[in-house]
């Protein structure tokens, strides 16, 4: 794990993808009465670049905004985090939003948590390349069942004498979104015991999307071009990959909207003409206009993500938006 080059990247695996459990969670979901799959299988390599393609589009406002609340309020924020804190990135992918703010945090460590290490390898690597200084570790890690950080890990820190430095919960994008409120309640619970069992001055800095105009929501998710819809119906080629299933993609329409009620974007396919879909072991009949849900994103207010936070033990919080308050960038002590 550590090796003799102080400037390599050390990483842990700690996640497998079981394909019997992945099959039979797929299964399930199709099974149901109101059919649904999780929205973690939007994401293989196309899927991941349809996202990618997503976060340019000029009705997907999420990515550039919160960008731009970084750029407008990075100081301030800095000005809250201790220099030297361990700097714990949640869903860290590409790195890239974490690396935009090490000028500014001037982090003692940085660990980057994703489901998978094989992407991070890359981009971790490369990123150790400009920052020597910082040790960065890779933890292959499904946060999203267990956040609390694995022995191997905690012992990386005591090698580097970083145990007792603060560390800093990142986790941008509004990824909590697609969390329900107990869930995130669960998930957010965690990151503050990660943050408690470092040194004080730790905490949680998150981006969060914010409740807005239906006109501005809606369009987000279902775009002109045309690639939130790509996006959605890629997930069926993920399934039929994962399933051996038999799903015709042109076969289903892409549906996003608000529900107001639960305060939620969410999105769904729907059968365009009625049939059968099989797979091995099983099949499915949908009539035209079955939906199938594939995903949900929360949309908070201010105040109930700041109780939200408040709620998992964490301080009162701050938070920094942008002139229309579309987006929010919430920052929040680990008090013990
Ligand atoms: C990655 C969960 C933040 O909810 O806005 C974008 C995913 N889905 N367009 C979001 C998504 C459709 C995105 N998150």
């Amino acid at each position: 794990m550590p090796t003799k080059n102080p400037a390599a990247p050390a990483f842990i695996q700690i996640h497998r993808d079981d394909a019997q459990a992945i099959r039979d969670e797929l299964a399930a979901g199709l099974g149901l009465p109101a059919a649904q799959i999780a929205p973690k299988f939007l994401y293989d390599a196309l899927g991941s670049r349809l996202f990618d393609a997503i976060t340019e589009l000029p009705e997907y406002y999420p990515t550039r905004t919160e960008a731009s609340i970084f750029q407008a309020h990075g100081a301030d924020m800095a000005a809250r985090i201790p220099e030297g804190s361990v700097l714990v990135d949640l869903g860290a992918g590409s790195c890239a939003k974490a690396a935009g703010l090490f000028p500014v945090l001037k982090p003692g460590g940085y660990v980057a948590v994703d489901i998978s290490v094989d992407y991070l390898r890359a981009a971790l690597g490369a990123l150790q390349q400009c920052h020597a200084d910082i040790p960065m570790l890779g933890l292959g890690l499904d946060f999203s069942q267990s956040l609390a950080l694995p022995e191997q890990a905690t012992a990386w820190l005591e090698e580097r004498r970083l145990s007792v430095a603060p560390r800093t919960a990142f986790y941008p994008g509004s990824s909590i979104g697609n969390f329900s409120p107990t869930e995130a309640l669960a998930l957010l619970r965690q990151a503050h015991a990660v943050c408690a069992a470092g040194g004080t001055g730790g905490g949680v800095l998150i981006g969060v999307d914010l409740v807005k105009p239906l006109g501005v929501l809606e369009p987000a998710y279902d775009d002109a071009l045309g690639v939130t819809a790509a996006f959605n119906r890629n997930l069926l080629l993920n399934v039929n990959r994962w399933l051996g299933a038999d799903f015709r993609p042109e076969q289903w329409a892409h549906l996003a909207f608000f529900n107001q009620e639960a305060s939620r974007i969410e999105m769904h396919l729907q059968a365009r003409l009625d049939q059968t879909v099989r797979w091995a072991g099983g099949e499915r009949h949908f009539a035209a206009g079955d939906r199938i849900h594939t995903e949900n994103s929360w949309k908070w207010s201010p105040e109930r993500f700041s109780a939200l936070l408040q709620a998992a033990g964490f301080g009162p919080s701050t938070h920094w938006t942008d002139a229309s308050s579309w987006f929010g960038v919430f920052w929040a002590p680990a008090i013990r």
